[in-house]
């Protein structure tokens, strides 16, 4: 008999777990305390599949509400339904713990800059 076994079930998913999914092959979000598998929604994403990215390993509700999603979109978020959130705080190593709507769009945003820029160099230097 192990010591796992006698434990509790523990109830809901903690955040040390949903941020091991934090992958374009792989993404859990939170949204309003519950823990969803929006990995099959990644290439459907009428925003696209990045942008969810931004709300990985962290609580996605503000990302979600921010955009205004429709209650259709809404309604969609319940087929991805996994589990009830347990709580806890992500690492933060991989989205900046909020800061708002500009942080996350930046680290969209910052990646391509940089393939913009390495693109440009190569150019003038060719
Ligand atoms: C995980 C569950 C999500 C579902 C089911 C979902 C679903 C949808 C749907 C159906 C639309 C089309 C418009 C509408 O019906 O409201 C949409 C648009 C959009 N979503 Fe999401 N979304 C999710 C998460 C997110 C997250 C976390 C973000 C941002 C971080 C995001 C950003 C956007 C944006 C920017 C649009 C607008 C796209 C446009 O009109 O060009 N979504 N989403």
């Amino acid at each position: 008999m192990t010591a796992e076994e006698t434990k509790p079930e523990v109830k809901g998913i903690k955040m040390e777990e949903v941020e091991k999914h934090s992958s374009v092959d792989d993404l859990w979000l939170v949204i309003d305390g519950k823990v969803y598998d929006v990995t099959p929604f990644m290439d459907d994403h009428p925003g696209g599949g990045e942008i969810m990215l931004s709300a990985a390993g962290k609580d996605g509700t503000q990302d979600f509400e921010d955009v205004g999603h429709s209650p259709h979109a809404r309604e969609l978020l319940k087929k991805y339904y996994l589990d009830e959130f347990a709580g806890g705080v992500g690492s933060g190593k991989i989205a900046t713990k909020s800061g708002g709507g500009g942080m996350s769009l930046l680290a969209v945003l910052l990646p391509i800059l940089v393939v913009a820029l390495a693109f440009a160099a190569k150019m003038l230097t060719a």
